[in-house]
């Protein structure tokens, strides 16, 4: 299953008086290299984002700040994860469609990306998701 592959990955943390440090590399820490970081920032109450899958996107999802649901589904399962650490992040692979609701106020939802933008990469209709996700992992 897809879905098992999607785990919190724990940060490397330097912890100091002065504040905090985590960093992250490429291979490293998370399984892809990093190809583009985006983020999502001033999300109205109640917003919900995602609502997609990729086909062969890998990313890494962290709350920078605030906290936020994420409801993950591999065209068997689901399960969602409550991100609110900046020293972790949740891996996604893909084929995976996601979910992302519950923002805190002030949440800021940092993604690292294995690629850059690719809008062919996306399924963006839920029904052609499953019937794809289930034909590949029958
Ligand atoms: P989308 O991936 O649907 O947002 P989210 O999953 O975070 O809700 O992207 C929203 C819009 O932003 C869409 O028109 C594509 C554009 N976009 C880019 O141009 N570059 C990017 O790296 C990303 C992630 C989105």
């Amino acid at each position: 299953m897809n879905l098992n592959k999607c785990n919190v990955i724990d940060l490397p943390r330097i912890n100091d008086p002065r504040g905090n440090l985590t960093f992250v590399e490429g291979s490293q820490h998370i399984p892809f290299d990093i190809h583009r970081v985006y983020y999502l920032y001033d999300v109205p109450g109640g917003a919900e984002r995602g609502g997609h899958a990729h086909k062969d996107l890998h990313q890494l999802i962290i709350a920078m700040s605030g906290s936020f649901d994420i409801h993950l589904d591999d065209g068997h399962t689901k399960k969602t994860v409550h991100l609110n650490r900046s020293y972790q992040g949740l891996y996604v692979c893909p084929m995976i469609w996601r979910d992302i609701d519950n923002f805190s106020s002030g949440a800021v939802c940092m993604v690292l990306a294995s690629e850059r933008y690719d809008e062919l990469d996306y399924y963006r209709d839920y029904e052609q998701f499953i019937i794809d996700a289930q034909r590949n992992t029958k």
